[in-house]
């Protein structure tokens, strides 16, 4: 993967004069205090909702020292509304840090920012950039967009080794020169925000449009390339693993549509109690509990409590299933955590 030519840096210097925004409250300042305070609203915020707030937040507390001697209750009364409120205590305890630890001034490298609480890696990008003129790249979901499309980058950002990757392709695309990196930055942001939108870019009004790969493959849209990550969860199940003396165990086949749809199974309870009701009052002092193990499946981490009873068939309330010799389970279709269960002893 080559760059897109190396003016792309120049290009979008000059299209940010021209076209980028250059009026909103947080630009025309160097003071880290004001970008920092913009860059964490603006982390999950618009633009149009972010105005208000910080008008109001600049005006209580001007700068880091005061912000860092308000309570963490005034902050978060102060950014009530604007959601994510991890935000507001790290913002509270990132003040506290830079008047203990770096004597009242923010640090100007995008390595020190980093180690502030709140301040991720392009953010701190973002801030030393803009207000020291390091050449450090940033990535946030706009800038993303922007040179995956450019340099047609279609690897899955799911992936870190990929993400990796585009950092070292975004740092290579920085411009040479020190004075050009707080236009550049903003210039990229504004690019993202304003031109190159995640549907219907509009690629006529876009600087990089005749070195932008995606354009001349005919479909920006399809990047940035990023698998949805399976949100996971976890439920626990018990078990009910009811034996006769003579060894037959009962089973019960699964409705479909379900988890093991169509295999032979313990009866499945949501809770101990559950399950504890399903038996005779005359045989649950019986009940034995098995060890807990978790089965994984692709969206969901299984908890299974097996609970075991040796008893007459009578012990069992109304529970719909069929009965069945250790000779006939071999032959049964089995859930893989009951058949673990059943065959390992
Ligand atoms: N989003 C994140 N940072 C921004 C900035 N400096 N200007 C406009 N939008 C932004």
């Amino acid at each position: 993967m080559s760059i897109a030519g190396k003016d792309l840096a120049q290009r979008v210097v000059r299209w940010q004069a021209q076209h980028g925004r250059n009026t909103l409250p947080w630009q025309n300042t160097r003071d880290p205090y004001r970008v920092w305070l913009s860059e964490i609203m603006l982390q999950q915020t618009q633009v149009a909702t972010v105005l208000d707030y910080y008008a109001r937040f600049l005006n209580r507390f001007p700068d880091v020292q005061a912000l860092s001697k308000a309570t963490l209750d005034d902050v978060l009364a102060l950014w009530s509304g604007l959601g994510y409120y991890s935000r507001a205590r790290n913002l509270h305890a990132c003040a506290v840090e830079v008047m203990q630890h770096h004597n009242g001034s923010f640090p100007a490298t995008a390595e020190a920012l980093q180690t502030l609480p709140g301040i991720g890696r392009s953010t701190a990008g973002a801030i030393a950039s803009l207000c020291f003129e390091e050449r450090v790249a940033i990535l946030d979901g706009n800038v993303k967009r922007v040179l995956t499309r450019v340099l047609g980058f279609d690897a899955d950002l799911a992936l870190s080794k990929n993400e990796r990757t585009l950092w070292e392709l975004a740092t290579q695309a920085l411009p040479a020169q020190r004075q050009h990196m707080p236009r550049y930055t903003q210039g990229m942001m504004d690019l993202g925000a304003t031109v190159c939108l995640s549907r219907k870019p509009m690629c006529d009004s876009c600087p990089l449009n005749a070195s932008c790969l995606a354009q001349q493959q005919g479909e920006p849209e399809k990047y940035p390339v990023k698998t949805r990550k399976l949100k996971r969860s976890a439920q626990s199940i018990w078990l009910l693993w009811a034996q006769t003396s003579d060894g037959q165990v009962q089973l019960a086949k699964r409705p479909s549509p379900g988890v093991w749809a169509g295999l032979y199974c313990f009866s499945l309870f949501d809770s101990r109690t559950a399950l504890v009701e399903s038996v005779d009052a005359r045989w649950q002092g019986d009940l034995e509990d098995d060890a807990v193990f978790t089965h994984v499946l692709t969206h969901k981490d299984l908890h299974l409590h097996p609970v075991r009873l040796t008893a007459p068939k009578r012990a069992l309330k109304g529970l719909h299933g069929d009965w069945f010799s250790p000779a006939q389970v071999q032959d049964l279709g089995l859930p893989a955590p009951i058949k673990k269960l059943l065959l390992n002893r």
